[in-house]
């Protein structure tokens, strides 16, 4: 399977701090925003990713990512001109992807908890149909919402509902069958102009092929999309990891433990990032296991 991680829009809710940089480039604590929801495919087990972003930003995450083989994985860029729309990803990527199935993670979005891995392969393993992860929010307003019925199937996905049916908000990241590029070409643009990735969803709910997973109350889900969001994920990146001492959307951390770099490529990794603490912790992963 491979990945696509979207990392373009306007920001429009960061302005002024988006006006002049990429909002996924932005920090969330001590990594950059987009270092979670790569993190987060990376767990999927995905090792071939798109970066998606503006003409005007992706010569910035070219820069900080590169190829990938730092981190044991392979990243190809493309340019969205305008933004419009997440379902877009699957047309721009559309010759890249190939034919094969395909993930989606949108680059401001952070999931973290217990047995991610294990969750998230489970759904990049499902053959046939699309995966996604449902959340409970406070605001279902503001997301695609998901209504169930008695038996907890989905039978309903309706984006930013003014009535929602649900409070439970579809997250950022979506796992796609061979099929995604072919139905993404037929979908039509919204009332806002966009193609909704919602409408994507429903194609596949209304074929009897969504999966929706309801996430429990031991998982974290964030969007960074605000001032008040930006600084709630920062928060809790940084409360986890200096209470813990485990990393949270470390892409080094991730490709070592998944096997994709040996523990010799990640001190070269720690050596790099050397002075902060996010090195000191890698370092001592890659002391531990160095033989
Ligand atoms: P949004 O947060 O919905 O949009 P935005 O990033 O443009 O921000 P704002 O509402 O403040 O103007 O987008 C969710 C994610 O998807 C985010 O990481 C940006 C990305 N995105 C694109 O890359 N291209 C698009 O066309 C859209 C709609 C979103």
């Amino acid at each position: 399977m491979k990945g696509i991680v979207l990392a373009g829009g306007s920001g429009t809710r960061l302005h002024p701090m988006t006006l002049a940089a990429s909002k996924q480039l932005l920090p969330v604590y001590d990594k950059p925003m987009v270092y979670y929801p790569l993190s987060t495919l990376m767990l999927a087990g995905i090792r071939d990713i798109l970066i998606i972003s503006t003409p005007e930003d992706l010569p910035q995450f070219r820069r900080l990512l590169g190829s990938g083989s730092r981190f044991g994985v392979s990243f190809a860029y493309a340019e969205q001109p305008r933004p419009e729309g997440i379902a877009q990803a699957f047309v721009i990527g559309r010759d890249w992807i190939g034919g094969e199935p395909c993930a989606l993670a949108l680059g401001d979005n952070l999931i973290h908890g217990d047995h991610l891995s294990t969750l998230l392969r489970a759904a990049a393993a499902r053959p046939h149909g699309a995966s996604v992860f449902a959340y409970q929010v406070r605001d279902p307003e503001r997301y695609g919402v998901v209504a169930f019925d008695e038996l907890g199937r989905a039978t309903d996905i309706v984006e930013k509902p003014d009535a929602p049916r649900s409070n439970w908000a579809v997250t950022g990241l979506y796992f796609y069958d061979a099929r995604v590029s072919d139905i993404a070409a037929r979908i039509k643009p919204s009332a806002r102009g966009e193609l909704e990735i919602t409408d994507l969803n429903r194609v596949y709910l209304e074929d009897d092929s969504l999966h929706v997973s309801r996430l429990s109350r031991g998982y974290a889900w964030l969007d960074a999309g605000t001032p008040d969001s930006l600084l709630q994920a920062a928060t809790y990146v940084q409360t986890i990891q200096s209470r813990t001492g485990m990393l949270v959307g470390c892409p080094e951390e991730v490709a070592f433990r998944m096997g994709y770099i040996g523990a010799a490529e990640l001190l070269e990794q720690a050596q790099a990032i050397g002075k902060t603490e996010l090195g000191r912790v890698l370092l001592e992963l890659a002391e531990e296991h160095a033989t």
